[in-house]
């Protein structure tokens, strides 16, 4: 293993994770994920950004035999993924001083227990002089923890941009080739990880469309060797308009509510309204949330479980909540038993999102057709909101 010379002096020491396929015991992975860290050397220091999670300690320490200095370690980002392996890295570099955000000043002592003589704090767009090269700090928060920052290599007019524009993607091509390939790694990311944050996203963005850009290198994923791709790409996803989409979020137990949906999805299709139902049962939670990227309107279609929504919507719903997509719409189908409460559940979850609601349809038992009728109307009055709002 060798670190990867990207251009004259600047190194890939990162890892690809290939195998894994769950992050933070939550998030599926169907292409692995790579940690990059990335190392710059100048005519009089060299400084090393970012580390590797700490299951690929082996990676790091193989890559770094190669350079016997490291004068300043920067972390853009204190999550472990990243940071996990400061402490190592310091150790192997007594002379190296930790160079963060006044923020992540706490988060580095409390998580890995960094000494107060190994850091220093760097201010939003001061400048680290490494000798012919210079790098600017960009104070960028909430990208997607509160301490986050960019780093900008003025003269090779690279960004080191952590998290933010990453994929989770593991890739023997350290740079894009084919955009296409990338697009949906992206957007998948951004879905799972930055999409709660776009309006912090849209104020800041402009931090980085001003920078004359070579290249952006993010902590996972591959780099971009086309900029304004990604850029105009995040433009897009936290643009506040959504499209004429509907996302249905649905499980069944004996197939009521599975004709419910399935009458929906159809009501919609002929009115041109693009649906996207998922399963709950068998989805991949990624796509869902890709798909509420652009989404105008969510339907949770639920059985009753106890009175309550069926678990598997609950957890719909609290991602629904915890990812707050741009929706203006939302709505609930299902089918009960005897009794239920699981549309005030649902209503009591969505505490951190402003959607408004549809009329739901909850039926007893079995749909009738005065039922499919009713699920007739949903459609028509998604199709009349949408139209309404200038999607249609
Ligand atoms: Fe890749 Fe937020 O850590």
């Amino acid at each position: 293993m060798k670190a990867v010379e990207l251009f004259e002096g600047i190194y890939w020491v990162g890892a690809e994770d290939w195998d894994r396929r769950l992050f933070d015991s939550l998030l599926p992975l169907p292409e692995g994920t790579s940690y990059n860290a990335y190392l710059v050397k100048g005519e009089k220091y060299t400084a090393l950004i970012d580390a590797v999670d700490p299951s690929k300690i082996n990676f790091l320490e193989e890559h770094l035999k190669e350079f016997p200095k490291i004068d300043f370690l920067i972390a853009n980002h204190i999550e472990q993924d990243h940071s996990g392996l400061i402490p190592f890295v310091l150790e192997k570099y007594p002379q190296a001083q930790l160079l963060i955000t006044p923020t992540a000043k706490d988060l580095v002592q409390s998580h890995l227990h960094v000494a107060e003589n190994r850091l220093r704090t760097v201010a939003d767009g001061e400048k680290l002089d490494l000798g012919g090269r210079t790098i600017r700090f960009i104070h960028f928060p909430w990208v997607h923890w509160p301490e986050t920052m960019l780093s900008y290599l003025e003269e090779d007019q690279i960004l080191f941009s952590c998290d933010l524009f990453g994929s989770h993607l593991a890739s023997s091509e350290l740079l894009v080739r084919e955009e296409p390939l990338a697009i949906e790694p992206a957007k998948r990311y951004y879905a799972e990880i930055m999409m709660p944050f776009r309006k912090i996203i849209q104020k800041n963005l402009g931090k980085v469309e001003n920078l004359p850009l070579k290249y952006i290198a993010p902590s996972h994923g591959p780099i971009y060797p086309r900029p304004e791709f990604i850029i105009q790409a995040y433009k897009e996803w936290i643009a506040d308009k959504p499209r004429n989409l509907v996302v249905i979020a649905h499980v069944s137990m004996h197939g009521s509510t599975e004709k419910m949906v399935s009458h929906l999805v159809q009501a919609l299709s002929l009115r041109n309204v693009e649906v996207r139902p998922f399963n709950l049962a068998v989805t991949d939670v990624g796509r869902l949330a890709i798909s509420l990227v652009e989404a105008a309107t969510i339907i949770i279609a639920s059985p009753t479980v106890l009175t309550g929504l069926h678990p598997l919507a609950a957890e719909a719903v609290f991602l629904v909540n915890a990812l707050r997509p741009k929706a203006l719409f939302a709505g609930f189908i299902g089918s009960y038993g005897w009794k239920s409460r699981a549309l005030d559940q649902l209503k009591t979850m969505l505490d951190s999102v402003r959607f408004e609601l549809f009329p739901p349809v909850q039926i007893k038992g079995n749909p009738r057709p005065t039922d499919l009728a009713a699920i007739n109307n949903l459609a028509e009055e998604i199709y009349q909101r949408h139209k309404k709002v200038g999607l249609i």
